[in-house]
């Protein structure tokens, strides 16, 4: 698809008409912004201004419709743009924000951009590596059904969720071909009510108890996560046997095994990286010839072309990348940043503070890292910058030392050319 294709309207609520650049307070109080060549007609919302609070500059794209507007959104779309008038609608509607946002410039910050660009490099660069059901893709990394559809447009039709709300989430978008739960619940009804709802849903168990909870859940099938190093979750290596026993007798499907090497994503050194992955790995493959079955789940983006002893990786990062993971000397690029406004410099010219701070951007990674100057330290809602020369209300993009939980401390991906907006993915499966 191409960028011009994506600067479309994004939902049917949405509508494009030919316009000059303007600002202004319609006779209904509608609030009406567009700028330069483009004026989007966005869903209404009853305003903070309405509410008896300062007037809000944005509103999401996924708002549903009201029925003025859609007469509006009709209208432009039959035939040759018309005028935009500032009339007074027929029957009351709440009061409208119209917001057009073209340009970076025009946000509000914090805003989280991915460059349109790099991620669809990213993109190709894994699927040419890992096609098809070979790559279940980690919705983990990004939370957003947006994201999803562009991967199994590419033809990865499986995916891999750590929570049971992507799972849920995944399901609802008609997504829910092939979704494993790559994490253990001791409460597996959600998942049940899925595949009571058509979806396909694996589980990874590696205790009775989570076989339990799957057997009585509804979910019918299930992987033995095995650990393989990674002091997280998984059995034994040589306790997945009696477990896939215990499984089937308790009337699951064992599809085969899992096992994520997390600990060793991130060795710069490649063919240490593999050496140290395959030894991972043999525990896996022991394992997996005493369970049974087709699928073999593990890696990640770090692991991705030096994991030789899967049938499928998961990885999610490598679309959005991070400043821990970029140093690792990957074929993958960072294409996600968190864009800030300088809202104030010290008057010896020492240090500048941007809008953006540790609540939009994680730091168990570290600090995030600028392009010019220095990143100096985090406070809630600050970045401090040094090293560098700002001046207030300059535009700053701060790159995220892990992508994961930095998007999910946002609602939107907003999506970039350059400095041009031209899509935003709403991030639809935060939370639990
Ligand atoms: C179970 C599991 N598999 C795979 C991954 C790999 O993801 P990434 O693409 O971030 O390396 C993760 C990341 O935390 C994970 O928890």
């Amino acid at each position: 698809m191409t960028a011009k294709e994506l600067a479309r309207p994004v939902t049917p609520a949405l509508a494009r008409l030919t316009q000059p650049s303007r600002s202004s307070v319609s006779s209904a109080g509608h609030v009406v912004s567009t700028t330069r060549s483009s004026l989007w007609i966005s869903s209404p919302v009853v305003t903070d201004e309405s509410l008896g609070r300062a007037p809000a500059t944005s509103l999401p794209s996924t708002a549903p419709p009201n029925p003025t507007t859609r007469r509006r959104t009709q209208a432009a779309t039959s035939g040759p743009a018309p005028p935009f008038e500032q009339t007074q609608p027929e029957e009351p509607v709440p009061d409208t924000v119209v917001v057009v946002v073209t340009h970076i410039s025009e946000l509000a910050t914090p805003a989280l951009l991915v460059d349109l660009a790099v991620f669809e490099a990213n993109a190709a660069t894994m699927t040419a590596a890992r096609p098809g059901l070979t790559l279940r893709p980690h919705i983990k990394a990004f939370k957003s059904t947006a994201v999803a559809r562009r991967l199994a447009s590419a033809g990865h039709l499986a995916f891999c969720c750590a929570t049971v709300r992507e799972m849920e989430g995944m399901a609802a978008a008609g997504l829910g071909e092939d979704l494993l739960l790559a994490n253990e619940v001791l409460d597996a009804t959600r998942l049940g009510a899925l595949v009571d709802h058509g979806a396909r849903v694996t589980v990874a168990v590696d205790s009775p108890q989570t076989i339990a909870a799957a057997a009585s859940g509804g979910v019918g099938e299930v992987l033995i996560d095995v650990n393989v190093g990674l002091p997280r979750c998984g059995c034994h290596p040589d306790d997945a046997g009696a477990l896939a026993e215990a499984a089937r007798s308790a009337g699951l499907v064992v599809r085969g095994v899992m096992g994520y090497e997390g600990h060793l994503m991130t060795n710069p050194n490649r063919a240490e990286r593999a050496q140290q992955v395959a030894a991972s790995m043999a525990h896996l493959t022991a394992a997996h010839a005493m369970v049974g079955g087709d699928v073999v789940s593990g890696g990640g983006t770090g692991t991705f072309d030096v994991n030789d002893a899967v049938t499928e990786i998961q990885a999610g990062s490598y679309l959005f990348m991070d400043t821990h993971y970029a140093g690792v000397g990957l074929p993958f690029d960072e294409a996600l940043s968190v864009l800030a406004t300088v809202i104030s410099v010290d008057s010896t010219g020492r240090w500048a503070v941007a809008d953006a701070g540790l609540k939009a951007l994680a730091m168990d990674h570290g600090n995030p890292a600028i392009a010019e100057g220095d990143v100096a330290f985090c406070s809630d809602e600050h970045t401090t910058l040094t090293g560098g020369s700002w001046r207030v209300g300059d535009r700053v993009r701060l790159r995220p030392a892990h992508v994961d939980p930095t998007i999910a401390k946002h609602t939107e991906l907003v999506v970039v050319a350059g400095d041009d907006v031209v899509d935003r993915w709403p991030i639809d499966l935060r939370h639990w």
